[in-house]
């Protein structure tokens, strides 16, 4: 299939990787065509390369994580670096002590690289430029999360062969979601033609401003769409009652048998993770023949292995 996206030849030059809003199409495509070398590696009976030996890698998360977090440090094994994991409830963040004093201490024990997952929008954008280590945003409360963009991008270029011009829609609480945002950022970049959908109190109008299309009702997103990508409602950052029950959600938003006709046969269905079944998906959908989400956590570690790989080739020593 042809990869319309396709250039060999780039140079990466960026020490972090904070959000896809950062970068140009030409970076995305190098990290793409990065991973796809990495899938290779990953497809081996010996899955490890010595890219990153003598590296220290710090995952240091914040906030709750399964795939993200379980997916950098496999990505970090395979490519042999030394890996410190820290979580937040037993760091010294509960004394007191900043952000930014943690990960210069961190610094001051030589690594390389920290991936941070934080509920903060904009955390890692303030510390990246005030320490030698490069930075990898794992997610930063409502606003970015690059890695799974990247992934999903990744996915939708291997199963449909390019990005530009396809139509890809993304539906569910956008509002709340880093994945919507990253996701919109680095699609649009690519040329696709993104449509967002839900209820108008997740999914407010203003979106279009950032060069979407906009609807409220779910069959006019899953009419000619090649992608659906679901997205689970963050109750965790919401601050108000946006409907008025997870029954009249899933009846009026889900993606379900009732709906699922709309749906053409070579659409691919997505989801991020972590799904609520029967939200904003119903099992026999998620667990369908359309379904790619378990190949996105699979892809999740190559691409991964990628923006390691690249970011801390810029890492000065
Ligand atoms: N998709 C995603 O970020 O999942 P986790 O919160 O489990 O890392």
């Amino acid at each position: 299939m042809k990869k319309q996206e396709k250039k060999t030849e780039f140079q990466w030059t960026k020490k972090d990787l904070l959000s896809l809003y950062d970068l140009t199409a030409e970076e995305i495509v190098c990290i793409l065509d990065t991973a796809e070398e990495f899938k290779k590696v990953c497809q081996r009976n010996v899955k490890k390369v010595p890219a990153l030996r003598g590296k220290t890698v710090v995952n240091f998360f914040v906030e709750a994580s399964t795939r993200t977090r379980m997916s950098f440090e496999l990505a970090e094994q395979r490519l042999s670096a030394d890996i410190i994991n820290i979580q937040a409830d037993v760091s010294s963040l509960q004394k007191g002590e900043t952000l930014l004093d943690t990960v210069k201490n961190i610094e001051a024990l030589q690594a390389d690289l920290i991936v941070m997952r934080h509920s903060a929008p904009g955390s890692h954008k303030l510390i990246a430029p005030l320490i030698r280590c490069g930075v990898i945003n794992a997610g930063d409360g409502a606003h970015s999360h690059p890695t799974q963009a990247l992934l999903d991008i990744f996915t939708i270029r291997e199963k449909k062969g390019g990005i530009k011009g396809l139509n890809v829609s993304i539906i569910g609480d956008i509002l709340h979601s880093r994945v919507a945002r990253s996701n919109i950022w680095g699609l649009i970049k690519l040329g696709a033609n993104v449509t967002v959908a839900g209820p108008a109190t997740l999914v407010p109008k203003e979106f279009e401003k950032i060069g979407v299309r906009v609807c409220h009702n779910v069959k006019d997103a899953l009419e000619n769409a090649d992608v659906v990508n679901l997205l689970r409602i963050q109750h965790e950052r919401q601050t108000a009652g946006y409907f008025p029950s997870t029954n009249e959600y899933a009846a009026f938003y889900g993606l379900n048998q009732g709906n699922a006709k709309y749906l053409r046969p070579d659409a691919l269905v997505m989801h991020p993770g972590p799904i609520n079944r029967n939200v904003e998906l119903s099992s026999d959908i998620a667990d369908g023949p359309q379904s790619v989400i378990l190949e996105q956590v699979t892809n999740g570690m190559a691409v991964r292995m990628a923006v390691l790989f690249l970011v801390a080739g810029c890492v000065k020593k």
